[in-house]
C-alpha cells in the first residue's frame, strides 16, 4: 500500500474538515440555498420556504463544537479484555443494514409501496497482524431473538399471490429469505440476507422499529465469532395524516386510490390490490414501470411538493416524516441528527428529490459533500458507488465501521450503539485498530480503499 504524508490518521486533530460551518455561514448571510449539492443533480431548485429555513439554521450549531474524545479515540490502545471476541479472538463480525431503515406497508388488501423486505449484510475478518477479509469456508447465521415470526402481524402472505404472483411459505420473504437463516456472499467481500420480511411488531406485540439481530460465525461448527446488528424496519408511513384523515388504514388506502382514479383516468380503486410499482419504475422493486409513467419517487415527491402546507401548519418541522417514518420510529436517529442536521439538509427539499435530472435510489448524498479527509483520488465513498456498496480501509465496508445511513455512529438509539461497544468498549466508528489488527500497525491508518 502507498502511503502519502497527507493521509489522515484518526488520532490527528483536526481530521475531516467539513465545509458546513462555512457554508452556515453563508445561509446566515445571504438566506440562499447553496450548500450541499442536491445529490448531483444539476440546478437545485431553491426551497420555497427559504426564510424559515434560516431561522431554523440559527438555532443550529454548525461550528465544529470542541469533540469530547473517550480515552481510545486520542491514545491507540488495546481493547479491555472483556471485549474480546468470545469463545476465541481469531475473528471478528461486523453486521449492518443496507438502507438504515426499511419502510414497508401494514396492510396489503388494497395496495403495496413496499413490501417487507431487509437486508442484512455482515463482514467476517479473520484478525491478524494484516486481517483478512473472509468469504468463505464458514458459515454465518442469523436470528432475531425478539422477533421470530411475521405471518400473524401483517397481511402480506395473503396478498403476495395478487401483489408479486408469488405463493409464499408463511414467515417466507420475497427472495426466499426468513427470519432466521444463513448469509451468503454477496461478491463484494461481505455476506448478506436480502429481503428478510420482519415486521416492527415484536413478539410480545410492542411496536419495536429497531429489532436487533444476532449474527453468528462458525468456523469447523464452531462458534468463532458474534456481533448483534441492527434490522430497522418501520409502517409509520402516516399518509393518513391528508387521505381521510381520522379514518381507519382501509379508508386512508381507499382515498389514496380514489384520488389515483380521480386525477389519472385509472380504475384502481375496489380491484385486485395494487403494486403502485408496476406503472411507476421503482430502483428499489426492480420494477422498470410502464412506459410514459414517471417513476415512483418522481409521481410522489413530485405531486406532493406544493401540497405539504397542511403538515407545516400542524407544527411539523420536519416535512418528510408525513410519509417516511416518522415522529413515533425518528429513522434518522444519528450523529448528524445529534447535531441539528436534518433530512433536508443532506437531500434538499422535495422538489429537489423529484428533480427530474435525478435518478431515484442512485442519486444519493455522499458523505465527500460535507466532509474533506484530503485524500487523492476520493475521500469517501467509492466513484460511481453507494455508502452501502462502498468499501475504504483494508476494503472494509464503510457502514462495518461507522453504521448505516441514517444510524451513522454515534447514534441516539441504544441499538445501533451495542455493536462498536460490544467490539472496542465505546460507541462511534470503529477506530480501535486492534478490533481487528492483533497488534498495533506500524504504519499509519489509510481511510480510503487501496488495492
Ligand atoms: C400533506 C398532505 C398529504 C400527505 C401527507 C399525503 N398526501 Fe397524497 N395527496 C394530497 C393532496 C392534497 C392530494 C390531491 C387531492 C386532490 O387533488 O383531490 C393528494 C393526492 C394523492 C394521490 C393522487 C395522485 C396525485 O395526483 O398525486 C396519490 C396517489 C397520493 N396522494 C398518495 C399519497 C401517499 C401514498 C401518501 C403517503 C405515503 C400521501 N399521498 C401523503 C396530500 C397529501
Ligand atoms: C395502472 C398503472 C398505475 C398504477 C398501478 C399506479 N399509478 Fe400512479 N399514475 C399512473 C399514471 C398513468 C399517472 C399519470 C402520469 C404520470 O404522472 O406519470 C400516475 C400519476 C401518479 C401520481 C401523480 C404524479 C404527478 O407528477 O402528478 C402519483 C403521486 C401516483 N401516481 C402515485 C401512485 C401510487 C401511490 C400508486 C399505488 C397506490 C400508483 N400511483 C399506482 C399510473 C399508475
Ligand atoms: C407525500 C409522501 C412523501 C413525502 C412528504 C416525502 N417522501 Fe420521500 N418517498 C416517498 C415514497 C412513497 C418513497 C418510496 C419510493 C419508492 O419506493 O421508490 C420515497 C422515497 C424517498 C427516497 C428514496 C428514493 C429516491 O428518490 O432516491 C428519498 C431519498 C426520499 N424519499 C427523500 C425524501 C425527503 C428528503 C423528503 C422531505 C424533504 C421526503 N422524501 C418526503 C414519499 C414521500
Ligand atoms: C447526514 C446526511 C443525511 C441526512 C440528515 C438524511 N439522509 Fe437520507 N441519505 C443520506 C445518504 C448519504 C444516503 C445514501 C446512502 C447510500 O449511499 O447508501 C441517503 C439515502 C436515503 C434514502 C434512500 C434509501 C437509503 O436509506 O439508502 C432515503 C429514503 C432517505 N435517505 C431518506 C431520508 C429522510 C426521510 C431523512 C430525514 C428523516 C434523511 N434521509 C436524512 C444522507 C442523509
Ligand atoms: C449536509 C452535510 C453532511 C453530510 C452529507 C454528511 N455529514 Fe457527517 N457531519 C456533518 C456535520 C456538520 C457534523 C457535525 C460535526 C461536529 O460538530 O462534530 C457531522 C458529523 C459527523 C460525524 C461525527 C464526527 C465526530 O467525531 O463527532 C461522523 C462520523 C460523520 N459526520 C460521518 C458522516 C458520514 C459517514 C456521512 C455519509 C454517509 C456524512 N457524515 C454525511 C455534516 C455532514
Ligand atoms: C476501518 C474503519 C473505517 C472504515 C472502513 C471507514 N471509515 Fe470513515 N472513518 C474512520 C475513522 C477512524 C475516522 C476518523 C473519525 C474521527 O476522527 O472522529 C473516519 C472518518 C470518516 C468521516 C469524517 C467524520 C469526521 O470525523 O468528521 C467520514 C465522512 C467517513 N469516515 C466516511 C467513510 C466512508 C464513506 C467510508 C467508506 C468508503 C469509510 N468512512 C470507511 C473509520 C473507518
Ligand atoms: C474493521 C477492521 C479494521 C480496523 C478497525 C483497522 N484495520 Fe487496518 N486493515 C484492515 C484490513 C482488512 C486490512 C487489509 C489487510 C491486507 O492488506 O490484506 C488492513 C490493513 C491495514 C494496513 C496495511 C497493512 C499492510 O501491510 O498491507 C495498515 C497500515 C493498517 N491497516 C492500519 C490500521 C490502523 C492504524 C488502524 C487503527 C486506526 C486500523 N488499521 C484499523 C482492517 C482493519
Amino acid at each position: 500500500m502507498a502511503r502519502r504524508e497527507s493521509l489522515a490518521s484518526p488520532w490527528t486533530a483536526g481530521v475531516g474538515r467539513w465545509r458546513l460551518p462555512w457554508l452556515g455561514l453563508l445561509l446566515f448571510l445571504g438566506g440562499v440555498i447553496a450548500f450541499a449539492d442536491y445529490s448531483r443533480s444539476q440546478d437545485p431548485p431553491q426551497r420555497q420556504d427559504a426564510d424559515e429555513f434560516v431561522v431554523q439554521r440559527g438555532r443550529r450549531r454548525w461550528q465544529p463544537r470542541p469533540r469530547p474524545r473517550p480515552p481510545g479515540r486520542t491514545q491507540p490502545q488495546p481493547p479491555p479484555p472483556q471485549q474480546q471476541q468470545p469463545v476465541q479472538d481469531s475473528y471478528v463480525v461486523l453486521g449492518y443494514n443496507d438502507l438504515g431503515m426499511h419502510c414497508m406497508n401494514a396492510d396489503f388488501s388494497q395496495l403495496c409501496i413496499l413490501p417487507p423486505y431487509n437486508s442484512l449484510h455482515a463482514q467476517v475478518i479473520r484478525r491478524g497482524r494484516e486481517p483478512d477479509i473472509v468469504t468463505r469456508n464458514v458459515t454465518v447465521r442469523y436470528t432475531i431473538p425478539s422477533n421470530t415470526t411475521s405471518v400473524t402481524k401483517t397481511n402480506f402472505w395473503q396478498f403476495a399471490p395478487a401483489l408479486f404472483g408469488v405463493m409464499l411459505p408463511p414467515d417466507i420473504g420475497l427472495t426466499g429469505n426468513g427470519l432466521e437463516g444463513v448469509m451468503t456472499p454477496t461478491g463484494n467481500n461481505d455476506w448478506a440476507a436480502i429481503g428478510i420480511p420482519i415486521t416492527p411488531i415484536d413478539d410480545g406485540g410492542f411496536l419495536n422499529p429497531y429489532p436487533l439481530a444476532s449474527i453468528q460465525v462458525e468456523s469447523q461448527g464452531n462458534p468463532v465469532a458474534t456481533t448483534r446488528a441492527v434490522v430497522p424496519v418501520s409502517w409509520e408511513i402516516s399518509c393518513n395524516l391528508c387521505h381521510a384523515p381520522g379514518g381507519t388504514g382501509p379508508q386512508v388506502d381507499a382515498d389514496i386510490l380514489l384520488k389515483h382514479d380521480q386525477k389519472h383516468g385509472t380504475s384502481l380503486l375496489g380491484g385486485p390490490p395494487v403494486l403502485c410499482a408496476s406503472c411507476h419504475a421503482d430502483p428499489a422493486l426492480g420494477t422498470t414501470g410502464a412506459p410514459g409513467v414517471s417513476s415512483m419517487s418522481h409521481a410522489m415527491h413530485g405531486s406532493h411538493a406544493t401540497r405539504m402546507q397542511p403538515v407545516a401548519d400542524m407544527g411539523m418541522t420536519n416535512i418528510c416524516y408525513a410519509c417516511h417514518p416518522g415522529f413515533q420510529t425518528n429513522c434518522q436517529r444519528d450523529v448528524h441528527f445529534a447535531n441539528g442536521i436534518y433530512c433536508i439538509d443532506c437531500h434538499g427539499p422535495m422538489e429537489a428529490v423529484a428533480h427530474p435530472a435525478r435518478t431515484p435510489w442512485i442519486d444519493e448524498p455522499t458523505c465527500a459533500s460535507c466532509h474533506d479527509l484530503g485524500q487523492e483520488e476520493f475521500d469517501f465513498e467509492e466513484p460511481g458507488k453507494l455508502f452501502k456498496d462502498s468499501r475504504g480501509h483494508g476494503n472494509v465496508h464503510c457502514a462495518a465501521c461507522h453504521g448505516s445511513p441514517h444510524a451513522i455512529t454515534p447514534a441516539l438509539t441504544v441499538e445501533d450503539n451495542i455493536q462498536a461497544i460490544q467490539h472496542q468498549g465505546y460507541p462511534g466508528v470503529i477506530d480501535q485498530c486492534t478490533v481487528c489488527h492483533t497488534s498495533m500497525p506500524g504504519d499509519r491508518f489509510e481511510h480510503k480503499r487501496d488495492d
